[in-house]
């Protein structure tokens, strides 16, 4: 009776999306924003919904690797034959929080991409999400079901509160399991590159393609003008009260009475919080990013002057969690 209803429920979210409706759905990342990666109005309706500068990119879903390869140009890519290789060989990543950016296929409506060559591409491992793309047949694109610049949605809920009168259909898959959005993997070049850290880790990506992977940027360098996109900016995925990580506070400093702190685990602030939210008892990475982004809107809505977040080495899925304070903290 029960999986009647949810295959009804799918159905009818599949219907909409070919109506060139918005649908929201879970993945194991965030709640993705979806509509037809093939209709240039419903994509329109996603950027007009989320306020998104229509210069910044949508990452386009598919349930099959066959899939991936059929709505990107693969044959127009720097190499092909590597680019097939590699994408073979990202196959044990998949389903999974990877997106892959590839030249763009001619199926893809040109405003999925912000009129630029490439696309981005993923296979996410949400039963619903797979479950919705099977039944669709087709690519959906779907950023973070969000306003634009405001905290990632890792609940259905958070998707409601923040996007509920824009959407035709919010499927809710319970709480997103990583937490954290995919990582976003360029094949453009001879040398894959992390533009954005995720929880599929550089190690991870080094050894399932088993060849040299460069890094997510550290400030100094220059992108290549073609991986130049608005979501990769500065400034992201912020909470409306200001942001500080308890690294940047100095010994001593006199903070704003109502201050909040989001611990990890066992930091115990110099200062004394007017609400603390303790992320994970015995410091699991995993379930800090999976907590994040919760954490950070239920403290946005505290009434807080400021936030102090705790901070952690910027390894494996470290690396990812502190990307995402960095930004968040930035004025
Ligand atoms: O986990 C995720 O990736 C989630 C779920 C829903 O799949 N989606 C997501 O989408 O985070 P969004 O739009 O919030 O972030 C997409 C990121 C942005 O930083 C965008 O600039 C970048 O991917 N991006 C998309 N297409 C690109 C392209 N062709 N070239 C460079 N960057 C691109
Ligand atoms: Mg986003």
């Amino acid at each position: 009776m029960e999986s009647n209803a949810a295959q009804a429920t799918i159905t009818h979210a599949a219907t909409l999306l070919t109506q060139g409706k918005l649908v929201a759905f879970p993945t194991e990342t965030v709640y993705g924003l979806g509509a037809d990666a093939r209709n240039e109005a419903a994509i329109a309706k996603i950027y007009a919904a989320k306020g998104r500068p229509s210069n910044n990119p949508l990452i386009v879903h598919v349930a099959t690797v066959e899939e991936l390869r059929c709505y990107a140009d693969i044959s127009s890519s720097w190499n092909p034959a590597v680019v097939n290789e590699w994408i073979t060989k990202l196959t044990s990543l998949w389903p999974g929080p990877l997106s892959v950016i590839l030249p763009r296929g001619k199926e893809i409506a040109p405003n999925v991409c912000a009129g630029g060559p490439t696309v981005a591409l993923r296979i996410p491992r949400h039963p619903v999400a797979l479950d919705l793309l099977r039944a669709f047949q087709g690519p959906v694109a779907a950023p973070s079901a969000n306003p634009s610049m405001y905290v990632s949605p890792t609940t259905a809920q958070h998707v409601r509160d923040s996007l509920g009168d824009k959407v035709d259909l919010i499927l809710d898959g319970g709480p997103c399991e990583v937490g954290l959005e995919s990582t976003v993997l360029s094949l453009l070049h001879g040398i894959p590159r992390v533009v954005r850290p995720g929880a599929v880790t550089l190690d991870m990506l080094r050894h399932a393609l088993g060849c040299p992977v460069e890094g997510p940027l550290s400030s100094g360098e220059t992108l290549p003008s073609e991986l130049i996109s608005p979501g990769l900016l500065a400034k992201h995925y912020s909470p409306r009260t200001p942001v500080r990580l308890r690294t940047s506070l100095a010994h001593g400093e006199k903070l704003p009475p109502k201050t909040g702190a989001l611990i990890f685990s066992h930091w115990q602030p110099e200062f004394t919080p007017r609400v603390t939210k303790v992320l994970s008892q015995c410091g699991d990475l995993e379930e800090v990013a999976a907590r994040l982004f919760g954490a950070l809107r239920e403290l946005d809505e505290s009434g807080l002057d400021l936030i102090v977040v705790d901070t952690c080495e910027p390894l494996g899925l470290g690396e990812a969690i502190m990307d995402r304070l960095i930004r968040a903290s930035r004025q």
